[in-house]
C-alpha cells in the first residue's frame, strides 16, 4: 500500500481517536508505517502521490536548468543563454553586435517572406494552413501529433501544407525550406517558445527519446551532446567556445558566416554527430525530430531570436 493512500491519512475505522499508544499504532496498515521510510529514500517518491501530475516539459527543463546553474554560477538569468555562445564569450558577442545594423541573414528572411506570401496555384496559401497569426506559428512547433503518433517539426508542417494543396514537398535542409522557417522565426522574435504539452504516453515517450539521445554517448569519441554542451559549456575546444544547448533552439535556423547560408537545427545535429565521428541520421528522421522536440521543450519560455548567427 502506498503511504499516500487514503487509509493512511484517516484514522482506521473503529480505531480510538485518542493517541492510545501501541494498540493505536498496530491498527495502521503495514504499508503506511514502512512506506514513509521508503518514500523518503525513493528519489521518485513524488510520483507515488496522487495529482498534481508533474508537467513533462517542466520536468526535463528543470533537470537541465539545474545542470547549467551549477556550471555557470555567474550567470544571473538562464534566459540569456538564448543568445548562444555570445552569452558566454564576449568576443563573439562583440563581433555579432557589430553586425546588428546590417544583419547578413536579412536577404534570406526576405526570400522566406516572399515565398510565404506567394499564393498557391489553387488560390490558397501557407497562412491559410496555420490557423494562427504569423508571429504565433513558430512558438508552437515542434509538437506531437496524436493522429500520426509522431513529432511534427515546423519544416514538416510546411511541407504537409504544400502537399494538401497539390504541391511537392520542399527538400529538407534546402534553401527554400530554411528561408521559410527563418521568416517564421524572425516573425516570432520577442515571443517565447510555447510548444503544446505532451498529452499522451506516446508524446511523453517521444520527449523521453529526445532526452535519451541528448545524454547518450556515441561515435568514436564516445561523447554525448551533454558532454560538450553541458559539462564543458563555456570551455574552448580548439578555437571554438562550446555553447549551451538550452535556449538555443529559438536561434534556428542560424546564419552561418562560414558557409554564407542558413543552417537548420537538424543540420547542426549532423555537424555535431560528425564532430564525434558518429554516422548522422537523415534530416527529419524520427530520432532527430524527437531531439528537436526535447531541445525546444527545455527551452520552453525562452525567447525566439531566429535567425541567430553562427561563426
Ligand atoms: C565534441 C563536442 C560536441 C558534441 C559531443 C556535440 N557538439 Fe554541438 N557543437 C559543438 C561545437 C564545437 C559547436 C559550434 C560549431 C561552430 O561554431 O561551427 C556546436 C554547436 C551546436 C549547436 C549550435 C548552438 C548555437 O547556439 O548556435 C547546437 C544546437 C548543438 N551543437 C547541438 C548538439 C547536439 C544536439 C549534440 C548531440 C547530438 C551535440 N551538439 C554534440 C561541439 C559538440
Amino acid at each position: 500500500m502506498s503511504p499516500f493512500s487514503r487509509q493512511c491519512w484517516h484514522t482506521p475505522r473503529g480505531a480510538a481517536v485518542s493517541s492510545a499508544g501501541a494498540s493505536h499504532r498496530t491498527r495502521w496498515p503495514l504499508g503506511c508505517r514502512w512506506g514513509w521510510l521508503l518514500a523518503l529514500l525513493h528519489p521518485f517518491h513524488a510520483a507515488l502521490a496522487d495529482p498534481p501530475e508533474p508537467d513533462p516539459i517542466r520536468t526535463v527543463q528543470t533537470e537541465l536548468e539545474a545542470l547549467y546553474r551549477a556550471r555557470l554560477p555567474g550567470l544571473a538569468n538562464l534566459h540569456d543563454l538564448a543568445r548562444g555562445v555570445a552569452a558566454l564569450d564576449p568576443q563573439v558577442a562583440e563581433s555579432q553586435a557589430a553586425m546588428a545594423d546590417f544583419p547578413p541573414w536579412e536577404p534570406f528572411v526576405a526570400d522566406g517572406e516572399a515565398l510565404w506570401n506567394t499564393p498557391f496555384a489553387d488560390g490558397s496559401s501557407y497562412a491559410a494552413c496555420f490557423a494562427v497569426p504569423t508571429a504565433a506559428i513558430r512558438p508552437g512547433y515542434p509538437r506531437f501529433d496524436e493522429t500520426s503518433g509522431e513529432v511534427v517539426t515546423l519544416d514538416l508542417a510546411i511541407n504537409a501544407c504544400r502537399v494538401v494543396h497539390g504541391l511537392t514537398p520542399l527538400r529538407h535542409g534546402g534553401e527554400e525550406l530554411n528561408a521559410l522557417v527563418a521568416f517564421l522565426g524572425h516573425a516570432a522574435r520577442g515571443h517565447a517558445i510555447a510548444i503544446p504539452q505532451p498529452a499522451s504516453a506516446a508524446a511523453e515517450a517521444a520527449l523521453a527519446d529526445g532526452r535519451a539521445t541528448f545524454f547518450a554517448r556515441r561515435g568514436q569519441l564516445e561523447l554525448a551532446c551533454s558532454d560538450c554542451h553541458v559539462q564543458a559549456v563555456g570551455r574552448v575546444l580548439r578555437d571554438v567556445t562550446l555553447g549551451p544547448a538550452i535556449g538555443v533552439a529559438g536561434r534556428f535556423p542560424v546564419y552561418s558566416l562560414k558557409a554564407g547560408s542558413l543552417a537548420s537545427l537538424q543540420a547542426r545535429f549532423q555537424g555535431c554527430f560528425r564532430v564525434v565521428r558518429a554516422a548522422p541520421h537523415p534530416l527529419q528522421s524520427r530520432a532527430w525530430r524527437n531531439l528537436e522536440y526535447y531541445l525546444n521543450a527545455v527551452s520552453q519560455g525562452y525567447p525566439i531570436t531566429a535567425p541567430g548567427l553562427l561563426r
